[in-house]
C-alpha cells in the first residue's frame, strides 16, 4: 500500500481542483447563461429596456415641418438635428415638449467643424475664420457668423440678420 500513496494523493488533489471549479462555475456564471446559446439569456431583455435617447431627424419634423424642409433641402442635410441640438429624450417625453432644446449659437460651435484645418478633406468647406470675416471688414465675435448665414440652411441666402440680404453681402466682398 506504501508504494501507491503518492499516486492517491495526486487524485485526491485532482478531485479537490475539480471540486473547486464546479463550486467556482456555480457561484460565478451567471443564471440565463447558456439558456439561449453561448450568451447571458437576461441581458437581451436589459438591453430592450435601455431608455432609446436619439431618435433621429424624422422624429422632429412632426413638430417642426419648417426647419425641417429648410434642412432637408440644404448644405446640412447629412447632420442629423440632434447633432447640433441635443437628444430627443431631453426635449420630449410622452410626446410632448417637457425641457427647452439646447440651442449653441456661438461661432465656435460653427468653427468646430468649418475652422480651416491642414488636417481636413481639402473639399469639405472650411475657413479660416478670420481671414473669412476680413473680407467682409467684421472681426470674430461669438454670434458673427449667424448675421450672414443660418444653422439650417447654411448657404449666405437665408441670413438670420435680415438687414443683411446677398446683395449688401456682395457689397461687402470686395472683388
Ligand atoms: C448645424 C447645426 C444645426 C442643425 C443640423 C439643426 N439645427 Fe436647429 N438650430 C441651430 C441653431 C444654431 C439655432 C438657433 C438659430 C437662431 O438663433 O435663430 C437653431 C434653431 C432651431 C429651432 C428654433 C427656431 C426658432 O425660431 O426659435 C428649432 C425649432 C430647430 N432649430 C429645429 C431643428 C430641426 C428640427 C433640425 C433638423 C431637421 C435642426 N434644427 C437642425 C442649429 C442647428
Ligand atoms: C411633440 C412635438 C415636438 C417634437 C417631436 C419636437 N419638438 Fe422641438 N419644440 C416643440 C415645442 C412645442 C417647442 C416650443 C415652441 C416652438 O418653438 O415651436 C419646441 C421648441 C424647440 C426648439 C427651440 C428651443 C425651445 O426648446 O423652445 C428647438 C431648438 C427644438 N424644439 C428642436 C427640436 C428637435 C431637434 C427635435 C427632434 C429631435 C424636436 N424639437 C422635436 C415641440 C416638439
Ligand atoms: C457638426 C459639424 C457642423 C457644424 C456644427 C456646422 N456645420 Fe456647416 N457643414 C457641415 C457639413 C458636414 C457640411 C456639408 C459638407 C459637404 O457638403 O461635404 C456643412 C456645410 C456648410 C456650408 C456650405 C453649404 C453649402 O451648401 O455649400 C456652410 C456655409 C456652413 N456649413 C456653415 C456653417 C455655419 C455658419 C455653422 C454654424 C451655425 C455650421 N456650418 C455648423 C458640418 C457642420
Ligand atoms: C458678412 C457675411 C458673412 C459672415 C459674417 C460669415 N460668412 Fe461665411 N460666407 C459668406 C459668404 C458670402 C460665403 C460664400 C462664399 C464666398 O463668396 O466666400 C461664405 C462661405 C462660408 C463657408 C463655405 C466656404 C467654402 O469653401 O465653401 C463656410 C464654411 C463659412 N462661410 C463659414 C462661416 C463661419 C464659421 C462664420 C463665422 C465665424 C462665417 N462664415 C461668417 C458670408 C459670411
Amino acid at each position: 500500500m506504501n508504494d501507491t500513496k503518492h499516486i492517491w494523493r495526486v487524485f485526491l488533489l485532482v478531485l479537490i481542483a475539480i471540486a473547486a471549479f464546479m463550486v467556482g462555475r456555480l457561484l460565478f456564471v451567471p443564471k440565463t447563461f447558456g439558456q439561449f446559446g453561448h450568451y447571458r439569456a437576461a441581458n437581451v431583455l436589459e438591453q430592450r429596456a435601455f431608455p432609446v435617447k436619439y431618435q433621429g431627424a424624422e422624429s422632429c419634423e412632426p413638430c417642426h415641418a419648417d426647419e425641417f424642409a429648410l434642412w432637408k433641402n440644404a448644405g446640412h442635410k447629412t447632420i442629423v438635428c440632434e447633432d447640433c441640438h441635443a437628444p430627443y429624450d431631453s426635449h420630449i417625453k410622452n410626446d410632448e415638449k417637457f425641457a427647452d432644446m439646447e440651442i449653441n449659437r456661438t461661432a465656435d460651435f460653427c468653427l468646430r467643424c468649418h475652422q480651416k484645418l491642414t488636417a481636413r478633406p481639402e473639399k469639405f468647406p472650411q475657413v479660416n475664420a478670420i481671414e473669412h470675416l476680413a473680407e467682409f471688414k467684421m472681426e470674430l465675435t461669438d454670434t458673427v457668423c449667424f448675421k450672414c448665414h443660418g444653422p439650417h440652411d447654411p448657404t449666405p441666402k437665408d441670413p438670420i440678420d435680415k438687414t443683411v440680404t446677398p446683395k449688401t453681402i456682395k457689397e461687402l466682398k470686395p472683388k
